[in-house]
């Protein structure tokens, strides 16, 4: 006989208590328990059949065995990357992203092109027709895919019994649930028994499997940091969605480095693969206008020149306006204040909004040269050049640090038509200056950026 038992879990990290509390143990954040009834019914089904009748031996390590089978190529390149050259035969992956974004597009559309696999698409969210609709946006499929729109992993488990496929993609994770559990889907319990399932049909039968899962307003997923633990690599689909770009990252990766980073452009076609980010972001840029800076920022591994635009007017209210688009808005803080005291510039008397160009968040500190120039270029209402870029970080003392991976900065910066480059005096030992074509400028203040640039 079931029996229903009801549980406390924190929706910020999965812990269960018995009772209600007011904060959680584990994560310390205040009113996150919500209350599931769990009901684990007799389980004969799914669960037995995928682990049962198995046992496991300790081995030693150097008799273990494993075919040299080969990563699955997804024939799309920003997607390999990111995994770290294809997809691991047997592993569970998430691919997180707020709603819209385009996580369906993005594994429908790998999916279709991956040529001559044999594929099932679960969807919980829509329709055959609608998924078709979908697919015929975005072209003709190369592989051999079977759609269905199915909720009961039970039944997805009859229905891959059914096409014995090559991959298996699951859209989303929140909308699949177990009927071992009575508990609703989406739910903590629902959640974290419904991965744990295709965890293990996954390793049992080496099919990799690709969930899709929702994240809530705040950035994180939503509900399943249970989830985090459990597969094998965490990836996140992001950017803004009122423009094109969005990258793929990978937030953890079991089998590869989760410095490598993806970037796709959304058209009315599906996603297009960018390879060369930095000569489009560029490309949009008017010249000839103060506030403008480009940044010789890294993305993971990957060098992207974005440019950064600033707006400094007369404050018309008591409390002047700070406004921040894809930076950190007390980073920026912290960088007004430094310009007020080593540069002049009067801080409590100016609004300042600032804006990443393209829509991206840069989390790199490289870019803090360039934010402050802009500030200071629309402020005194001089234009940068626009053949400067720069890559420094910015102390509270207003000194210039070095950053990393500065050879990698200057060549692409180099290669892209830029003639200076602006970095830190003490980033420069060792290094090679007459092998570039660019002119390296070696600051040690801000002020000297500022007396360079404007005086
Ligand atoms: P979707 O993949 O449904 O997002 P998610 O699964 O993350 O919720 O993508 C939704 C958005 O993508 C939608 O607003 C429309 C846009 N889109 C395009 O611009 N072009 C396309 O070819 C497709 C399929 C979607
Ligand atoms: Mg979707």
């Amino acid at each position: 006989m079931a029996k229903a038992k009801r549980y406390f879990f924190c929706h910020e990290c999965g812990y269960q208590s018995s009772s209600w509390l007011g904060r959680c143990p584990e994560c310390g954040k205040w009113n996150t328990f919500d209350e599931e009834v769990v009901e684990r019914k007799q389980t004969n089904s799914s669960q037995s059949a995928t682990h049962g009748g198995s046992h496991s031996e300790p081995v030693l390590i150097e008799q273990v065995k494993y075919d040299e089978t080969e990563r699955m190529q997804t024939h799309c390149g920003e997607f390999d990357r990111v995994l770290g050259g294809g997809i691991v035969p047997g592993s569970l992956l998430l691919l997180g992203g707020e709603p819209g974004i385009g996580k369906s597009t993005l594994l429908l559309q790998t999916a279709l092109a991956m040529k001559g696999r044999r594929l099932l698409y679960v969807s919980g969210e829509e329709s055959e027709q609608q998924i078709k609709m979908r697919a015929d946006r975005i072209g003709k499929p190369q592989s051999e895919m079977y759609v269905v729109s199915e909720t009961s992993t039970q039944r997805i488990f009859e229905h891959i019994e059914a096409v014995k496929p090559e991959l298996l993609v699951v859209d989303s994770i929140q909308t699949v649930c177990s009927d071992d559990i009575d508990s609703s889907a989406g739910s903590i319990s629902q959640i974290r028994e419904c991965t744990t399932v295709f965890q293990r049909y996954a390793k049992m039968t080496g099919v990799p499997v690709l969930l899709i899962g929702h994240i809530t307003k705040d950035g994180t997923l939503a509900g399943p940091k249970v989830m985090e633990h459990i597969v094998d690599a965490v990836l996140q689909f992001e950017g803004d969605r009122n423009y094109g770009f969005r990258i793929l990252r990978a937030l953890k990766n079991r089998f590869g480095s989760t410095a490598e980073l993806g970037i796709f452009e959304m058209l009315s076609c599906g996603l297009r693969e960018v390879p060369n980010p930095s000569e489009i972001l560029l490309s949009q840029r008017d010249e000839t206008l103060s506030g403008s800076a480009v940044s010789a920022t890294l993305e993971g591994v990957r060098p992207i020149f974005i440019e950064v635009q600033s707006l400094v007017s007369s404050a018309v209210y008591g409390t002047p306006q700070r406004n921040a688009n894809g930076f950190d808005l007390r980073r920026l803080s912290m960088l007004l204040a430094v310009l007020e005291k080593r540069c002049g510039f009067k801080l409590g008397a100016k609004d300042v909004f600032l804006n990443i160009a393209g829509g991206l968040r840069v989390s790199d500190p490289a870019i803090d040269l360039a934010v402050a120039c802009s500030i200071l270029s629309s402020n005194v209402d001089i234009p940068i050049p626009p053949t400067v870029c720069m890559a420094a970080e910015m102390g509270l003392n207003g000194e210039i640090r070095p950053v990393t991976r500065l050879e990698q900065r200057i060549a692409e910066a180099a290669r892209l038509g830029f003639e200076k480059i602006f970095v830190s005096r003490y980033n420069t030992k060792g290094l090679e200056k007459h092998k570039y074509s660019i002119n390296i400028v070696e600051l040690a203040v801000i002020e000297e950026a500022f007396r360079s640039l404007f005086a």
